[in-house]
C-alpha cells in the first residue's frame, strides 16, 4: 500500500517508536504514584518525552501537558479562555475540533479570511475581527484539507499587539513546520501525538503558557490532601493514569524529529505533494495549490470523490475523501457540495510513493 493519509494519522512510524511502546509495556509502572523501580522508570520515560517536546517546541518541560489527541487539547485551551457569549475570531479553515467546541461553548464566532493561500486576506480579515472587539482568537497553523499554511507568526504578533489571548491548532503542522511556543507567545498550542510527531494514536500534547482550567479532575500523585487540583503544571491538567506506552512511543517520535530536523521533513513532504499537484493539474483535475502549502493537497475528481478514493484504494493508494471533518474549510474553498480527495504525505515521503500515485491516477482516470 502507498499510504497518503498522514493528515489522518501517520501509519508508518520509525521502528524506535514501536520498540519504545513495547519497552514501556514490559517495564513501566504508574509514574509519580510509587517509589519502586517500575514506577520510577515510568516517571523517567514520561519526563523524557516532556523534555523532548520542550526542546522541539522551545518551551519548558512543565508546559507540556499530555492529552489523548489534539481535540482534547483544543477543548482544554478553549475551555480555559472562552465563556458563553464571548467574541471569538477564527480562520476560515478550522476543523470541527474548533468550530463544534466553540458552538458548544456558546461563543459568538467571526470567521476571518476565507481565501486559500492568501496571507494578505487572512491577516486583513483578522485585523478587522480584532478591531471589532474580539476577545479570543483561534487559528489553525495548516489546513487539514488544503495544506494552506497560515501566517501564524504574523497572526500571533497581531494578537499580542491587541492583547487578545490566542490558541493555535497545530494538528497538521507539528512535526513538519517550525513551531516555537515561546516566540509565538500563544496561550495554548494543541497538537496530536499520532500524526507528524510519529507517536501512537491516543496521544497528544497541549502546550500551556501559564495556567489551564482542567478538563478532568482526579488523582495526580501529588498534593493528595488538597481537594482542588494542584495549581502547578502539568499536574493541574493531567488527572488520572497517563498513557505511558503511548507517551514512550511519542518520545521516540520526537527524538527522531529532533535528529532529522522538522524543516527537512516538511520540505520532503512538500516536494512530493507539489509533484503530485502538477501532475493532477496536467490531467485536468481541479487542484488546490498555492505558495504557502505543506505536504497536503486536495483535488476535485470527476464524479463522486468517495468513489474516486475507493478506486484509488483498489490500486493500493490510501487517501481520504469527503469533508475531512472541516466543513468550514470546504465552504471557504467552495467545495462543500462536492468534497475533495486529499493526499497527505508523511515523514518518509519519497519518489516511489509519488510515482505509484501518478500511475494509479493514470489508470483510474
Ligand atoms: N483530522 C484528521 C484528518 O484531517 C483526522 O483526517
Amino acid at each position: 500500500m502507498i499510504y497518503l493519509d498522514n493528515g489522518a494519522t501517520s501509519l508508518q512510524k520509525p521502528e524506535a517508536v514501536k520498540r519504545a511502546v513495547l519497552r514501556a509495556m514490559l517495564r513501566c509502572g504508574n509514574p509519580g504514584r510509587s517509589g519502586h523501580r517500575a514506577a520510577m522508570e515510568a516517571a523517567e520515560t514520561v519526563y523524557h518525552t516532556r523534555e523532548a517536546a520542550g526542546k522541539l517546541f522551545s518551551c519548558r518541560p512543565e508546559q507540556v501537558v499530555f492529552t489523548t489527541n489534539c481535540t482534547h487539547g483544543l477543548n482544554m485551551a478553549m475551555g480555559t479562555l472562552v465563556r458563553p457569549g464571548m467574541r471569538v475570531v477564527i480562520s476560515g479553515f478550522e476543523h470541527n475540533a474548533v468550530t463544534r467546541t466553540l458552538h458548544a461553548m456558546g461563543a459568538r464566532i467571526t470567521v476571518c479570511g476565507r481565501k486559500l493561500f492568501d496571507w494578505e486576506d487572512t491577516l486583513a480579515a483578522f485585523r478587522k475581527g480584532l478591531d471589532a472587539g474580539a476577545e479570543v482568537a483561534v487559528f489553525t497553523h495548516a489546513s487539514n484539507v488544503f495544506g494552506y499554511v497560515l501566517p501564524v507568526e504574523d497572526l500571533a504578533a497581531m494578537c499580542r499587539r491587541y492583547g487578545v489571548p490566542f490558541v493555535i491548532d497545530a494538528a497538521q503542522s507539528a512535526g513538519s513546520q517550525k513551531v516555537d511556543f515561546t516566540a509565538l507567545g500563544a496561550d495554548f498550542i494543541a497538537m496530536p501525538g499520532h500524526k507528524g510527531l510519529l507517536g501512537p494514536q491516543g496521544t497528544g500534547i497541549v502546550l500551556c503558557k501559564d495556567t489551564v482550567k482542567p478538563l478532568l479532575y482526579g488523582g495526580t500523585g501529588s498534593q493528595s490532601r488538597l481537594q482542588e487540583m494542584p495549581a502547578e503544571l502539568p499536574d493541574r491538567a493531567e488527572a488520572g493514569t497517563l498513557n505511558v506506552p503511548g507517551i514512550a512511543g511519542l518520545g521516540a517520535g520526537l527524538d527522531y524529529l529532533l535528529r532529522e530536523g522538522v524543516e527537512k521533513v516538511g520540505a520532503r513532504e512538500h516536494r512530493q505533494a507539489a509533484r503530485c499537484a502538477s501532475y493532477l493539474e496536467k490531467r485536468g483535475f481541479r487542484v488546490f495549490r498555492g505558495t504557502h502549502q505543506c505536504g497536503t493537497v486536495s483535488f476535485v475528481p470527476p464524479g463522486d470523490c468517495e468513489e474516486f478514493a475507493a478506486r484509488l484504494g483498489e490500486k493500493g493508494i490510501a487517501v481520504r475523501a469527503g469533508l475531512h471533518c472541516a466543513p468550514l474549510a470546504h465552504e471557504s474553498a467552495g467545495t462543500l457540495e462536492t468534497g475533495t480527495v486529499r493526499i497527505s504525505f508523511g515523514y518518509g515521503a519519497n519518489n516511489r510513493e509519488t510515482e505509484g500515485f501518478l500511475r494509479a491516477i493514470a489508470s483510474v482516470h
